[in-house]
């Protein structure tokens, strides 16, 4: 296609990662992104632009597993870190970060995400599952295993062997394709099926990444939002049991064991890590550093243990 094809260019918002836009050209509409080399977080942190490469990797192969919840791409340039892919949009489609701050989520959408996040999981543990295009655990590192863990220990003592442990545990797993960035605000929902976008942290790693990571932005939202703790059970519920069904890999006990030791690390490197989250005031920030330190010094074997001292801290502020 010639630059001059191009109609309109609308950019897109809600990422730090990348440059990314809807464009026509014509009657066709695509959604373009490329790499950016400095996030565009407070903390100065810089990621190497390959990544668009692992992200492009990463849409293909999960359509290739979960056809009815791909977005279909349309090419990459290697040279400009950046892909096309097809605009995804209609009244059959919302963004999950959007409908679950508006309470339209009911339990049947962290199901459908954490089925898809299983299979994606489940079929790249085979033997004969292509992992040469997924040798990124250096780029993992440099985006999630240090800003939120590595650098969350060195500002709290007490957790830091902790914090360190997992995150060389972390480093050193290869079992599954990890997405790495399973949040409500990259997971379209197209007639009832989840679209999972912004793969750029893709890499072969630890199962409990995502599952944690997913889970980590449920339980912030219900901090968030105190509307959403009466379901907040309901929908960790939902998403870890569609998951566990397809854990064939190894025991579902032990790998729920690792969720419910690294939810909590999680839970606070999005307080005290490099990259907080935006929405959270002092008094929340307040709240889930205290239990998520508590949940790291005494830690639980089982998510709904987790939730438990979550849904408990939470009775105690508001009696
Ligand atoms: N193919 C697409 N079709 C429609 N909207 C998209 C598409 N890809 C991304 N978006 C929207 O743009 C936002 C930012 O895209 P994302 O890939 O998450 O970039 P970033 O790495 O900057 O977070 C997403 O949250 C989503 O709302
Ligand atoms: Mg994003």
């Amino acid at each position: 296609m010639e630059p001059s094809a191009i109609t309109e260019v609308l950019p897109l918002t809600g990422g730090v990662a990348s440059d990314i836009a809807m464009v026509d050209a014509g009657d066709k509409r695509f959604c373009i992104k490329f790499a950016l080399p400095k996030l565009k977080v407070a903390e100065d942190w810089h990621a190497p632009v390959h990544r668009n490469r692992a992200e492009y990797e990463w849409l293909r192969t999960a359509a290739q597993i979960a056809p009815e919840c791909a977005v279909k791409t349309f090419g990459r340039s290697d040279d400009l870190h950046g892909f096309a892919m097809e605009f995804i949009s209609g009244d059959a489609v919302s963004l999950w970060k959007k409908d679950l701050l508006e309470g339209k989520s009911d339990s049947a959408r962290p199901a459908a995400v954490g089925g898809l996040v299983g299979r994606i999981h489940a079929a790249s543990s085979r033997p004969d599952f292509d992992t040469a295009p997924f040798q990124n655990r250096d780029d993992f590192h440099a985006l999630r295993i240090e800003p939120y863990l590595v650098f969350t220990a060195g500002k709290h003592a007490e957790v830091s062997s902790e914090l360190r442990r997992i995150a060389e545990s972390l480093y050193k797993t290869s079992k599954v394709l990890v997405h790495g960035d399973v949040s409500p605000k990259n997971i379209l929902f197209r007639a009832g099926k989840p679209i999972i976008l912004d793969a750029e942290c893709a890499t072969m790693g630890a199962p409990e990444f995502d599952v944690a990571f997913c889970l980590n932005h449920l339980v912030l939202k219900a901090q968030h939002v105190s509307s959403l703790r009466a379901d907040l059970a309901t929908h960790v519920n939902a998403l870890w049991s569609a998951y566990a069904e397809t854990v064939s890999w190894e025991p579902e006990t032990e790998l729920e064991a690792r969720v419910s030791r690294l939810l909590p690390a999680l839970l606070l490197a999005r307080v005290d890590g490099k990259s907080p989250v935006e929405y959270l005031d002092e008094g929340s920030q307040g709240v889930i550093r205290d239990v998520s330190l508590r949940l790291l010094m005494t830690p639980k074997s089982t998510i709904v243990g987790v939730v438990d001292e979550l849904l408990d801290t939470w009775k105690g502020d508001n009696p």
